[in-house]
């Protein structure tokens, strides 16, 4: 337990301390599960998620819990399952159980049920391993360590993936991550899952294509799900695999370098990895590509947009940018950040990236010094007159006929005594 301690954040640690605890005095059957026993086998630096399973009242645990230690609980009753946060931390504990799947692609119901059934029923052999806090025992049914030491991914049995099949898009995106491999059963398991794809809700596809966005390797995760035809079942168009490695390097290498004002944009930092996500999927994939993802996908109203205009600004062309500098500015101006964004990760055009980096980050700030106050004073009486001068002043900074507050007075004279 204290290899595992050492891996996780003081807040988070703290919390296993007082769940082992916990587990001590009241001899609650309450096991590790998931990720983190498939990270700390793998000897994996850091460990951030913890997920517990009790075999028993997983509810009334969690709210032992939280009377002793403080913090919240978000709690479903539906699942047995409870998050609770604490200090910025959380954990999840979820009762022991079985799931029955009345239906391709529908949510399961439970039952409860001892551990070696609740590992049963999970995605991957290396996913299906337990660990009991009172004593250390592992619990390791499906040899799920033995995959981890032949870097396997090993569905459990042969329904898995018509059952549940978002298991698809994780194994890609834990293959990808891990470079692991599926064994042949699991690939084939994996082909008769494909067909019910669409028997997903919009919010489950979408969800887990934007955990892969999330993840380390989102390029090689979705080239395996264009293998296993998951675009053609989804009825979406199949991205270009070049293009995929391409655009998510351009991802990585903006927003590590923070090439682009980001902060500007107002996004959390995963809405805006999910944006960009799925400019990356879309931009400038046609307007086929867009109505097919956006009937699919509940994608959230700016996304949305974003990806609609981002059409026009795809198919602006280049020649377009060889424009002065004002002219530019007015073809972009009206774009969302998110669009410009789109446009500044993945068009083709250096001309078309260039004008938007400079609009986004340069030029759409540039106003003339003057203001109304000072038409009215030169006797200009308010009304549209006002917005033509400040365009046409503001033109002449742009392109640079207007260099000083002298520039623009002399400008505005001239205009005035037109
Ligand atoms: N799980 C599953 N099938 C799903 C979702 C989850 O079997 N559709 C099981 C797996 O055992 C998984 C565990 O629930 O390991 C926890 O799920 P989650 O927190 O989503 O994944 P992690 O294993 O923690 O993996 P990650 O490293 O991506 O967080």
């Amino acid at each position: 337990m204290e290899t595992l301690l050492a891996k996780l954040a003081p807040p988070q640690a703290a919390m296993l301390r007082a769940i082992s605890d916990h587990t001590r005095v009241t001899g609650a059957a309450v096991y590790l599960v998931g990720g983190a026993v498939r990270d700390w086998i793998l000897g994996a630096p850091s460990i951030d998620d913890l997920d517990f399973s009790v075999d028993g009242d997983s509810v009334g645990f969690v709210r032992d819990l939280q009377r002793e230690h403080g913090g919240e609980l978000l709690v479903h009753e539906k699942f047995r399952t409870a998050r609770w946060v604490c200090q910025g931390a959380s954990v999840d504990v979820a009762m022991s159980r079985a799931e029955f799947y009345a239906r391709p692609g529908a949510l399961p119901t439970v039952s409860p049920a001892p551990i070696e059934v609740d590992l049963r029923r999970r995605d991957f052999a290396a996913n299906a391993i337990a660990c009991r806090l009172s004593d250390g025992v592992v619990v390791d049914p499906f040899q799920g360590r033995r995959d981890l030491e032949h870097r396997l991914l090993r569905g459990l049995h042969e329904h898995s993936f018509v059952d549940d099949p978002t298991r698809m898009l994780r194994g890609a995106r834990y293959a990808a991550r891990l470079g692991f491999a599926f064994d042949e059963g699991t690939l084939e398991a994996i082909q008769r899952g494909v067909p019910h794809l669409r028997a997903l809700s919009g919010e489950r596809i979408k969800y887990d294509f934007e955990l892969i966005f999330r993840d380390r390797e989102p390029a090689a995760a979705l080239r395996m799900l264009r293998e296993f035809g998951v675009f053609g079942a989804l009825g979406v168009p199949m991205p270009d695999p070049d293009k995929l490695d391409e655009r998510f390097a351009r991802i990585w290498s903006v927003f590590t370098k923070g090439e682009y004002v980001l902060d500007a944009l107002d996004l959390a930092p995963d809405r805006l990895l999910n944006a960009a996500g799925w400019g990356a999927l879309i931009y400038a994939q046609g307007q086929l590509a867009v109505r097919r993802w956006l009937e699919l996908a509940p994608f959230e109203h700016d996304v949305r947009e974003a990806l609609i205009a981002a059409g026009a600004l795809s198919t602006m062309s280049a020649q377009m940018f060889h424009a002065p500098t004002s002219r530019q500015s007015a073809l972009l101006h009206d774009f969302s950040g998110l669009t410009l964004l789109f446009g500044h990760l993945f068009d083709g055009s250096v001309l078309k990236r260039r004008a938007i980096h400079c609009e986004w980050k340069d030029w759409r700030w540039v106003r003339p010094t003057i203001n109304g106050e000072d038409l009215r004073a030169r006797g200009v009486p308010p009304g549209p007159e006002y917005r033509r001068i400040f365009d046409a002043l503001r033109d002449a900074w742009l392109d640079g006929r207007v260099l000083s507050l002298a520039d623009e007075q002399r400008l505005l004279d001239e205009i005035l005594a037109r």
